[in-house]
């Protein structure tokens, strides 16, 4: 049994200046990967198992039932890596398939991270788990430094692709090829373009737990940034933009107000938004379109109920 634990100061998140940064802008935007304190980690959890809500369920459906075809079709691998790998829950069934000698899981919230990592070594002694403490976003490239030289395949389940507008999404993508390197592989995993009711009730479920998770950012924010924002004067507001093919998730005031974060005023006029996250829906040859742009070239696609997971090469 091997397991190694890495932080990086350096690559940490930045809360106070990023929510700063994204409240002086217009419109007003908090990245989404604030979400994930603990309870919105749990919040999430709760939104996976609500009925409106299919695209973890599909997901894990699809792996469970194909993963001997995605097994066949990755061949042999040295090394998996996945940022933003949360409980390693997604990972374990990959192992099991693949058998590679190492497993790199990387995560912004390094202490649960560690833990779940550590449970995944004692649960397979003769692999090396490497878990590394950082914001991927700010320095994926010095997790290069702890990967195997053999081949290589970075995992990107959940359709956490989705939160990046394309732009940003091609540029995450050629970032998982230089991780991967030359012989490397990407599979990832993304919610489809599908019936914009069905999306819409997906982000409005009817017991409220999105909402619920979407509010939790203003607690968030009072609670580590000293802020008094008041989650009965904003509204959940999440719609499917079928132009853009995202669903777009917004924190509107309801009321017009001023309120103060980390030490520094800030207005909201009435109906104003806090745009907190952009969940974007592709077609599968989209998709293709996306990671040909970051030099991906597609080596399978499997589907199931509204979810793709391709595999590149
Ligand atoms: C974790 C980014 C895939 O976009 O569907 C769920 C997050 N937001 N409900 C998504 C989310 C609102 C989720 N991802």
């Amino acid at each position: 049994m091997s397991f190694t634990f890495q932080d990086f100061p350096a690559a940490r998140d930045d809360l106070r200046a990023d929510v700063l940064a994204g409240l002086a802008a217009r419109p007003k935007a908090i990245p989404p990967k604030y979400f994930y304190d603990e309870a919105g980690c749990r919040l999430f959890e709760a939104i996976c198992a609500q009925p409106e809500y299919a695209l973890c369920r599909t997901e894990r459906t699809l792996m469970a039932t194909r993963l001997p075809d995605i097994a066949a079709a990755v061949g042999e691998v040295e090394c998996i890596v996945e940022p933003g790998a949360g409980d390693c829950a997604k990972v374990r069934q990959l192992v099991d398939a693949l058998r590679p000698a190492q497993l790199t899981v990387i995560d912004i919230a390094g202490t649960p991270l560690a833990a779940a990592a550590q449970a995944v070594s004692l649960d397979y002694p003769d692999l090396a788990v490497c878990a590394l403490a950082m914001d991927f976003l700010r320095d994926l490239e010095a997790a290069a430094d702890w990967l195997p030289p053999g081949r290589r395949l970075v995992y990107y389940p959940g359709s956490s692709i989705g939160n990046f507008p394309p732009e940003a999404a091609s540029a995450l993508l050629a970032r998982f090829r230089k991780l991967a390197g030359g012989d490397g592989q990407l599979l990832i995993g993304f919610d489809l373009k599908k019936d914009p009711q069905r999306l819409h009730a997906a982000y409005n479920d009817a017991a409220g737990v999105t909402a619920a998770f979407n509010l939790n950012l203003l607690s968030r924010l009072n609670r580590e940034l000293g802020a008094d924002l008041d989650p009965a004067r904003f509204r959940h507001y999440a719609f499917y933009n079928p132009l853009k093919g995202r669903i777009e998730m917004h924190l509107v005031s309801l009321v017009e107000q001023d309120v103060r974060v980390a030490g520094e005023r800030f207005h909201f006029a009435l109906g104003e938004t806090l745009h907190t996250e952009h969940s974007y829906k592709f077609r599968c040859d989209e998709f293709v379109s996306l990671a040909a742009s970051a030099g991906w070239k597609l080596a399978g696609e499997w589907t199931h109920d509204g979810f793709a997971v391709q595999l590149y090469a």
